[in-house]
């Protein structure tokens, strides 16, 4: 088995579509661990539900962002972890973890990066008027949503769009387009055919 581990901050949509892609498509890959910074968010529930291993903390319960990421990294290292899966993770990694796992570590952003990072990039692409914005899977690399592009999908803003409607596009696109770019990662390390 492939092992890896998700984290996540808030409803966990993407957490549920990489199970149910995993399971319909019966790939040898197994989400070991839930981290979470949001004890009482939504994707809590839905790990406990599948029976999937939560370790969940604030980072006020920590020292610091260091002591709080070793927290986090001792959990991890209970598994053989092939990668990270950062899901609508609101915390911003640093040298601990990014040490531990170089070239693992990967995230989704909800817009074509290098444009519109941050905390509200469907917003802020609706906002600025672009016709065209998307959805970005790249490596991490310490900073604000940078880090190298491994796939990229356009999703067309439409004349009668609000924040809402393309929202929900934009997260459909997110829930298959993870999926594949992992699976495009473990072929190339040819952890899977
Ligand atoms: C997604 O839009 C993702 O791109 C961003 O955070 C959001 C998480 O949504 N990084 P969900 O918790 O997976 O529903």
């Amino acid at each position: 088995m492939i092992n890896i581990a998700i984290f996540a901050s808030g409803t966990g949509t993407n957490f549920i579509a990489l199970d149910q892609h995993i399971r319909e498509n019966q790939m040898p890959i197994q989400i070991a661990c839930l981290i979470c910074d949001q004890p009482d968010a939504p994707v809590v529930k839905k790990a406990h539900e599948l029976g999937i291993p939560v370790w969940t903390h604030r980072l006020k319960e920590f020292e610091n962002k260091a002591t709080y990421e070793q927290a986090i990294l001792q959990e991890l290292q209970k598994y053989d972890l092939e990668l990270i899966v950062l899901a609508g993770y609101m915390k911003i990694i640093t040298n601990v973890l990014l040490g531990a796992y170089p070239q693992a570590i990967v995230n989704i952003h909800p817009a074509l990066l290098p444009s519109f990072p941050g905390r509200h990039g469907i917003e802020d692409a609706f906002e600025y008027g672009v016709k065209i914005t998307g959805v970005t899977v790249h490596w991490i690399d310490g900073g604000i949503d940078t880090g190298p592009i491994i796939a990229q999908q356009a999703v067309p803003i439409l004349a009668d769009d609000d924040v809402d409607k393309l929202a929900q596009r934009i997260h459909r696109v997110e829930h298959d387009l993870y999926f594949d770019s992992l699976c495009q990662v473990l072929k190339q390390r040819k952890l899977i055919k």
